[in-house]
């Protein structure tokens, strides 16, 4: 396979983080095909040399152990800047006419704001770039609504296929979120019991240590709302819940999270009042660091009513979940960087223990998906020792594969790049669960809108809004804190 991939946004911040590290990881791994070219398209006048050393620099200072200057020069040989607007046919055909030839494959990566998205589909068009081979990849935010999306998504789809196009949510591309895939299709034992009749409830917690500081202006439009349920927790969260698949290829997946998307049963504005939390960080000591709070956050710090936290509780309206609620919670500047997925046992109410057991100790399956990876099943274990009765202790069966996680090399962004390069949309959003996520999540917002619900405070460095507590503990449940 012959493949050139464009990168638009070229020497901006999401191709330098994420996008060539990504694909250097690719090489690294062996799986970069043999004659993929790689172009970072900026509008300033950068030299190759110049171009070449800014990457190299930033791989060395991020990449760690994983860098090794024998595959950053083959890396290298494959990586070319060209100048010009991507907006702009007249660059865009001069790019063409000097670098791709009609028997490569084309893939454009806009690493851009998607404000231009549009023009850039007009002038790839113009010049022939569009052509019925060529995918596009783009990623969040796409749009802040429903609306928004729409017409964004408009513009894409004016001149690029469904199929042509990659929506990237990277949390498809983390190595746990994949392995859902496995724990619940490839082990049997789970299917009987992964139901509303056997589960009391699921948390879905992706909890940051980060704050917005530099990226201020950009999150002050969005929240935490925005720029993480609706995509990423809502992704997780369809996994977790969603019916076997046919198979696995992109279009059984896409369907089934699909249908789960449509079945969260949409907020009463009662249960927007009740059953979420919006949070804003004050000031607070994280890691023995005091760090300042969202509104005086030195690049951009103001008045403001963006949520930087939000807990809520939802529902899935179908045969399987109805009854089973699911706890979702996401924020920035909290205590620590977890995210993990609680799926929380009935406990059985006939149990020979019931002395010693309470629905908080029943048997739960933890998946957690950063900073490390793994799985843990709470199980009750007789405490050793000569005793009169059968005292219980809590244990943890670690299967954990902390040795998969140390053999990894590569993150997030290089799976969802490979399976790019290999044109497979499995780990890619469809446009309808895109629109079905924001449909759920624009009655939310629209709710705490007209109701005037202004985020709560919580210290920086704490574990959120003692509301979002208090959303469990309602309902006689509590967050896990477990290790
Ligand atoms: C991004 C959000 O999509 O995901 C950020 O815009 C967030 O605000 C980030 O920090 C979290 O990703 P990860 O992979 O670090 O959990």
């Amino acid at each position: 396979m012959n493949t050139d991939i464009l990168i638009v946004g070229g020497d901006g911040d999401l191709a330098l983080r994420k996008l060539y590290p990504a694909l250097y990881y690719l090489t690294l791994n062996g799986c970069m095909p043999e004659n993929t070219r790689i172009f970072g398209m900026a509008r300033s006048h950068n030299t190759q040399d110049a171009f070449l050393t800014k990457v190299n620099e930033w791989m060395k200072d991020n990449t760690g152990s994983l860098y090794d200057e024998a595959i950053w020069l083959e890396f290298s040989k494959r990586l070319t800047f060209v100048q010009g607007d991507s907006t702009n046919p007249a660059d865009l055909k001069r790019i063409k006419d000097t670098h791709f030839s009609d028997d490569r494959d084309l893939i454009v990566y806009l690493a851009v704001p998607p404000l231009i998205f549009g023009k850039i589909c007009t002038a790839l068009e113009a010049c022939g770039l569009a052509k019925p081979s060529t995918r596009l990849v783009v990623e969040k935010p796409l749009g802040d609504s429903k609306e928004s999306f729409t017409a964004i998504n408009n513009e894409l789809r004016r001149v690029f296929s469904e199929k042509q196009l990659y929506r990237i949510d990277h949390y498809l591309g983390k190595e746990s979120v994949q392995n859902l895939l496995a724990l619940r299709f490839a082990n049997d034992i789970f299917e009987p019991i992964w139901n509303s009749k056997h589960i009391d409830h699921i948390q879905i917690s992706v909890t940051e240590t980060v704050g917005c500081g530099n990226r201020w202006d950009f999150y002050d439009q969005t929240g935490a709302m925005r720029d993480m349920i609706q995509n990423h927790l809502l992704q997780v969260l369809c996994l977790v819940c969603m019916e076997p698949p046919i198979n696995l290829d992109a279009d059984s997946v896409r369907t089934e999270k699909l249908k789960i998307l449509r079945s969260l049963k949409p907020l009463t504005e009662k249960e927007i009042e009740t059953n979420t939390v919006r949070g804003q960080y004050r000031k607070g000591v994280i890691g023995g660091k005091p760090v300042p709070g969202y509104l005086e956050e030195e690049e951009g710090g103001r008045e403001s009513f963006t949520e930087t936290f939000v807990a809520l509780k939802a529902e899935i309206n179908n045969w399987r979940w109805s009854g089973t609620p699911i706890y979702i919670r996401t924020g920035k500047r909290l205590d620590r960087r977890h995210s993990e997925i609680v799926i929380q046992f009935k406990q059985n109410r006939t149990n020979l223990f019931a002395d010693q057991l309470t629905q908080n100790c029943a048997n739960q399956l933890i998946i957690h998906l950063q900073p490390d990876e793994g799985i843990y099943m709470r199980v009750k274990n007789k405490k050793a020792g000569l005793d009169a009765r059968v005292p219980l202790e809590d244990r943890s069966m670690d299967l954990s594969f902390a040795d998969n996680a140390k053999s990894k090399k590569h993150d997030a962004y290089t799976r969802v790049l490979f399976d790019v390069i290999r044109s497979d949309q499995t780990l890619f959003v469809s446009e309808q669960e895109v629109s079905a996520a924001w449909d759920w999540v624009d009655r939310i917002i629209e709710g705490w809108k007209s109701k005037n619900k202004k985020p709560v405070g919580y210290d920086a460095g704490s574990t959120g809004p003692v509301e979002a507590i208090e959303l469990l503990a309602r309902d006689g449940r509590r967050w896990n804190r477990g290790e």
